[in-house]
């Protein structure tokens, strides 16, 4: 077979992929009698029915399978010149950054929102957030080029599914008079609150990789090891997480938490519950210790299953502090039936690494709790160095009794490799599905975040212990 018929079955086998995948879409929609949800539909709900059919496993694989297969029939057809060109200037993909972050900062989208499907002229807008009417203009065409937005008559703008999805859910009016405020709320605010942090600290950070990466001689540990881009990039010689807590950073932190917040419900945690480990057959009683809990929304989808299990929850003061209210509205029997602890919160201790930060229980000190049936650790070991996780685990090795179990949970980053036999790519690829040839084994960039928040963790959280001495 010569090379062009190869190419050509391979882009009729792409297109086969999309097609098939389109008609499952539809017949799953018609059987449920939902349409399936539409681009330019001026507003967002997660709770819509068509949102939520969008999860069915069955639709979700059909999505995966069509955002894999347009990419690489793009990257297939594409002269490599042009392919080329554009990997060179995927720095202009900041401009979509750079001009969200700007509509999100002036809060278009709620005056959008205000406006209706009929939109809003860029003047109004501009007059609204005290800015150039040209330069809104200009911002917003390039977001509505790429599918953000509408542009419904010149220079006329309008919500389309994607940009109402950032609606912080609060007047225009209440914005505009309380910028610091608009991340005090209900938390529906948390996909843009996520969006921004990601345009700021990580779109920053980013561009200083190059420059951090580098070594200056074989033994030079200082550029690759020691100063993260986000150091150079806010120039500090703080960790992440101390620099968040400076009193000047009120807004970035609450900015942060209410990111997170929103991370946890797209990995929600009572996936726990599925697979892996058995909670069920520990004896009633147990106790086990959800060491850097957050508010212990994870070992909290334990309880509610297993109400008859202790629960121990230890984090940092600024995030154990809001736990017990939110074990109050979510599962007030267990805080009832003393089966729930927050460690240390009326005694917080200065934290090991940065003086302001208080801490109610530092993992880098003498693990407290002595008698633990489980010590639970979900994404804490991504965060840090090697060194770090070890100091962690040995930490509460010396607290472990014989019968003490650790349930660790963290992500694995698979290879984009197709198994070739090799041990790494077993590891990678038996435990997890694989993605139909044509496709990149690993869905391409149907599942690049993966490939993201890995470098994002290098980028701006992997934390040095030593220069936050
Ligand atoms: C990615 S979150 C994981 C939260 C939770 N385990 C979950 O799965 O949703 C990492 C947690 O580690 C906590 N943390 C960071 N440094 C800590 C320290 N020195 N001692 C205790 N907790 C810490 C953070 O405050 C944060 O809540």
């Amino acid at each position: 077979m010569s090379t062009t018929t190869t190419t050509l079955s391979t882009l009729r086998e792409l297109a086969s992929l999309i097609t098939t995948s389109i008609d499952t879409i539809e017949s799953t929609y018609a059987s449920r009698d939902v349409e399936f949800p539409s681009l330019a539909a001026h507003t967002f709900s997660p709770t819509d029915p068509a949102e939520k059919l969008r999860q069915d496993p069955v639709v979700s694989g059909a999505i995966q399978t069509i955002v894999a297969a347009t990419a690489q029939l793009s990257a297939e057809v594409a002269s490599p010149i042009v392919s080329g060109m554009q990997a060179s200037q995927s720095y202009t993909k900041h401009f979509i950054s750079a001009c969200l972050n700007t509509a999100l900062e002036l809060n278009v989208v709620e005056l959008l929102s205000e406006a209706g499907p009929g939109g809003m002229h860029a003047r109004e807008i501009a007059a609204a957030s005290k800015t150039d009417p040209g330069l809104i203009a200009r911002v917003l065409r390039l977001l509505v080029t790429h599918h953000i937005f509408r542009e419904v008559d010149t220079n006329v703008f309008a919500n389309n599914r994607i940009s109402a999805a950032f609606d912080k859910a609060k007047s225009p009016k209440e914005l505009f008079e309380k910028p610091a405020e608009r991340f005090d709320g209900s938390g529906s605010e948390s996909l843009a609150a996520l969006t921004e942090h990601m345009c700021t600290i990580n779109f920053r950070s980013a561009a200083e990789l190059t420059n951090t990466v580098i070594r200056t001689s074989p033994t030079d540990s200082s550029h690759s090891e020691r100063i993260l881009p986000f150091n150079k990039a806010f120039d500090t010689k703080l960790s992440f997480y101390a620099w968040l807590h400076q009193p000047e950073n009120v807004l970035p932190f609450k900015r942060f938490a209410l990111a997170m917040k929103g991370v946890s419900e797209m990995k929600p945690g009572d996936g726990i519950l599925e697979g892996g480990f058995d909670w069920g057959s520990l004896p009633a009683g147990s106790q086990i210790v959800d060491v850097g809990s957050g508010n212990g929304q994870v070992s909290l989808h334990i309880a509610r299953k297993y109400p008859e299990l202790r629960i121990v929850n230890q984090d940092l003061a600024s995030q154990i502090a809001g736990a017990e209210q939110y074990w109050r509205q979510n599962l007030p029997s267990h805080i009832d039936q003393d089966l729930v602890e927050f460690q240390g919160k009326f005694s917080p201790a200065r934290c090991s690494y940065h003086p302001i930060i208080m801490i109610a229980h530092d993992f880098f000190t003498p693990q407290p709790v002595k008698d633990a049936d489980i010590f639970l650790l979900r994404y804490i070991t991504h965060n840090w160095q090697d060194d770090k996780v070890v100091q962690i685990l040995q930490h509460l090795r010396h607290a472990a009794k014989p019968e003490t179990r650790l349930v660790l949970i963290d992500d694995v980053v698979p290879g984009a490799a197709r198994n070739t036999g090799s041990e790494l790519d077993s590891a990678n690829f038996n435990t997890r599905p694989v993605a139909p040839a044509p496709l990149l084994p690993n869905w391409g960039i149907a599942k690049a975040q993966t490939y993201y928040t890995d470098l994002i963790v290098r980028l701006v959280l992997q934390i040095m212990y030593l220069h936050l001495l």
